[in-house]
C-alpha cells in the first residue's frame, strides 16, 4: 500500500484507502494503527469497513477501531446490522460533511427504501444489549478461546485467525472440491 501512496502522490486531490477491520475469510485484523499512521503520512483519507467487528471487538464492542485505541482516527467507518446486531442494514459513520455528500451521491441511499421502524427499532435494542450487557461479549470471546484451543488440538490449520472467524484451512483446491 505504501508502495502506490508513493506512486500517486501529488496527482490527485482526494485519495481513499479502503480496508477491513476483521476480515471476513481468515478472521484476521487489518492492521490498523500503521494504515492510520500511513494515511496520515500521504493525505489520505481512511475508510473502514467493520463489519465484523462493531459488537464484537473492543471492550465496549465499539470495533476494530477501539480494540487498537484509535477510535476518532478514521475518517468513515461502515458495518453492517446483519451480523452482531442480528437485524438487517447498515450504516456509515463519518463526519456530517461527509454523511452529507453520501445522501446525495451513494446510489445505495438515493435509490432505497429507508429501514422500517421495526427493523429501526431491533437496531436500537441491538445496540442498548451491546452497550449494557457486555457479559455476552465476555462469553462470546471465552467460546471464542475455547474454540480456538481445542481446534487446534484436534490438529485443524486455523491460519492467521484472532477474532471469531475460524477459517479452516485444507491447503488444496482438489480436496476442497471434492469433500
Ligand atoms: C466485510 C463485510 N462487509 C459488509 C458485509 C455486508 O453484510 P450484509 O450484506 O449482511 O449487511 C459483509 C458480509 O459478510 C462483510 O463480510
Amino acid at each position: 500500500m505504501e508502495k502506490v501512496l508513493k506512486e500517486v502522490k501529488g496527482q490527485y486531490q482526494t485519495k481513499l484507502v479502503i480496508i477491513d477491520g476483521v476480515y471476513s475469510q481468515d478472521g484476521d485484523l487489518s492492521l490498523l494503527p500503521e494504515i492510520i499512521t500511513l494515511c496520515k503520512t500521504y493525505e489520505t483519507m481512511l475508510m473502514l469497513d467493520d463489519a465484523h467487528g462493531i459488537g464484537v471487538m473492543g471492550a465496549n464492542g465499539r470495533g476494530t477501531a477501539e480494540y487498537y485505541n484509535c477510535l476518532g482516527q478514521i475518517d468513515i467507518i461502515t458495518g453492517t446490522f446483519s451480523k452482531s446486531f442480528g437485524c438487517v442494514g447498515g450504516f456509515a459513520a463519518a463526519s456530517k460533511k461527509i454523511i452529507q455528500y453520501l445522501k446525495f451521491y451513494a446510489d445505495s441511499n438515493v435509490f432505497s427504501a429507508a429501514p422500517t421502524p421495526q427493523v429501526t427499532a431491533s437496531i436500537l435494542k441491538a445496540l442498548e444489549i451491546i452497550k449494557k450487557e457486555p457479559q455476552i461479549r465476555t462469553k462470546l470471546w471465552e467460546n471464542t478461546n475455547y474454540l480456538r484451543k481445542r481446534l487446534k488440538e484436534e490438529g485443524f490449520d486455523i491460519g492467521k485467525s484472532v477474532s471469531p472467524i475460524f477459517p479452516i484451512m485444507i491447503r488444496d483446491n482438489k480436496k476442497v472440491t471434492n469433500c
